[in-house]
C-alpha cells in the first residue's frame, strides 16, 4: 500500500540523520571510531547508582513511579533553581536537550521563518529546524546579520565548546550577537550541554545572562551524569517558559519522574561535583592524547580546533580534499569519523571532518590518528 497520501506536508521536510545511516554501514566497535559524540561508560556513575536508586525508594515510594508535575519534580527544580540563580518560573524540565531544541522550534517557528544558525552547526539541532520548515540561514562574518535573512524568530548557537567545532564564543563575539540580537530584535536559543565540561581557561559568561530578556538556555544532564536518562532543563523568560510548558502538555506529559528524582539524589548528594571532576580529568586526558597525536602524524596543510571542553575537535584539509568521499575507504581501512559536510546547512565544509575524543580509549588514539593522516594525500 502507498502510505504517502496520509503524511502530514511536514514530512516531506524531515531529514533522517546521515550520521545514523552512516553507523549503520559499520559496527564501531571493530574499528578505531573518532566518530561517535557518545560519553565514555567510564564516566557514567555506575558505583554509586544502587544506592541512590534506594535511596529514592526510600525517600519517595510509589511517588518516584507516579506522573509528575508538568514543569518537573519541585526537588530537582529547587536545586537547578539554587545552583543557577534563576527564579523557578524560569525554569522547565525538558526530555534531554534534544527536546528542549524541538520544542523551542514548535513554540517559536511558523513554516518559512528564519533561523541564524553559526556554521558548522549541530545536526540535530538543523534536523529539527528543517521539521518545522524554518529557512536555515548561517551568520555573516564575525556573527553578522546575513543579507536576505529574512523574518528571523532566533539565533541558534553552542557558545561553549560547539558540536562539531569545538569552538568557545569570546566574550566580544556573544556582546556583538546580544547587540545584533537586540538591534534586529529577534531571541537567542544558547544550547549548552558540554558548558560544565571545561578542561582548561576561565568559564565565559552564559549569553543568558547578558541578555536574560531574549535567551533561552539549553541545559543537560547526558554529559554530566548518563545520557540514557534523557533528562534536561531550560532556562528563558517565564513567557517563553510558560508556552514551552503548555506545549509539552501534548508532547509528554511530565518528564521522567524517576529519573528526575535520581538527579536530585545525585546533585544533592555531592555525588554530581565528585563525578564532575573526575569526568573533567578522563576527557582532558583524552583531548590530550587526541591533539598529541595530531600533531604528531598529520601533515603540513591539516588544521584543526584545540577544544578547551566538550568532546570534539573540529579538522580542515587543504580545499580539494573530500571527506565525505574518502568515508568508506576510511570505514574499510578500519577508522570512523563523521564527514564535516554534514554540519552545514548549505553544504559547505566538504574537506572538513569531526574527531570526537570522548569514547575512543586512551590507548587508541595514537594508532588511530595514524592511520586516519596514513589516509589523507
Ligand atoms: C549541541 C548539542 N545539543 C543537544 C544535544 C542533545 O543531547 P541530549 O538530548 O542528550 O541532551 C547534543 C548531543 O550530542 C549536542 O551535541
Amino acid at each position: 500500500m502507498d502510505y504517502e497520501r496520509f503524511f502530514s506536508e511536514d514530512v516531506a521536510a524531515f531529514l533522517p540523520s546521515p550520521t545514523r545511516e552512516l553507523f549503520k554501514k559499520v559496527d564501531i566497535s571493530k574499528i578505531y571510531s573518532l566518530a561517535g559524540g557518545f560519553p565514555s561508560p567510564d564516566t557514567f556513575p555506575l558505583e554509586g547508582m544502587r544506592e541512590m536508586v534506594d535511596a529514592v525508594l526510600d525517600k519517595y515510594g510509589a511517588k518516584a513511579m507516579q506522573y509528575g508535575g508538568t514543569q518537573g519534580v519541585p526537588e530537582l527544580v529547587a536545586l537547578l533553581s539554587s545552583g543557577s540563580g534563576e527564579a523557578p518560573e524560569n525554569l522547565q524540565m525538558t526530555t534531554s536537550s534534544q527536546q528542549g531544541i524541538d520544542v523551542c522550534a514548535r513554540v517559536l517557528l511558523d513554516p518559512g521563518d528564519s533561523v541564524l544558525v553559526d556554521t558548522p552547526s549541530y545536526l540535530g539541532a538543523l534536523q529539527s529546524f528543517k521539521d518545522y520548515r524554518a529557512r536555515i540561514v548561517p551568520f555573516g562574518e564575525g556573527f553578522s546579520f546575513p543579507e536576505d535573512a529574512g523574518r528571523v524568530k532566533f539565533a541558534y548557537v553552542i557558545p561553549d565548546f560547539g558540536n562539531p567545532s569545538g569552538k568557545t564564543m569570546s566574550m566580544a563575539e556573544r556582546q556583538a550577537l546580544v547587540e545584533l540580537a537586540r538591534e534586529k530584535d529577534f531571541l537567542i536559543i544558547e544550547d549548552s550541554p558540554y558548558r560544565a565540561l571545561r578542561y582548561e581557561g576561565e568559564q565565559i559568561p552564559t549569553i543568558r545572562s547578558m541578555a536574560p530578556e531574549r535567551t533561552v538556555q539549553l541545559c543537560s544532564f547526558s554529559k554530566i551524569f548518563a545520557p540514557g536518562f534523557r533528562l534536561g532543563w531550560m532556562a528563558g523568560p517565564p513567557e517563553i517558559i510558560h508556552q514551552v510548558y503548555v506545549c509539552k502538555q501534548a508532547l509528554d506529559l511530565c518528564p521522567p519522574v524517576f529519573d528526575q528524582y535520581l538527579a536530585a539524589e545525585f546533585m544533592g548528594s555531592g555525588a554530581l561535583d565528585r563525578n564532575l571532576a573526575a569526568s573533567k580529568d578522563y576527557y582532558r586526558r583524552n583531548r590530550d592524547l587526541l591533539l598529541d597525536a595530531l600533531s604528531r602524524h598529520m601533515p603540513s596543510g591539516v588544521s584543526w580546533t584545540r577544544p578547551e571542553g566538550g568532546f570534539f575537535s573540529f579538522l580542515t584539509l587543504p580545499g580539494d580534499c573530500d571527506t565525505l568521499a574518502l568515508y568508506d575507504t576510511a570505514i574499510k581501512k578500519g577508522i570512523a569519523y563523521v564527514p564535516g559536510s554534514f554540519f552545514y546547512p548549505d553544504g559547505g565544509g566538504r574537506n572538513t571532518m569531526r574527531l570526537s575524543f570522548s569514547y575512543l580509549a586512551p590507548g587508541k588514539f595514537d594508532p588511530a590518528v595514524r592511520l586516519l593522516a596514513s589516509l589523507l594525500f
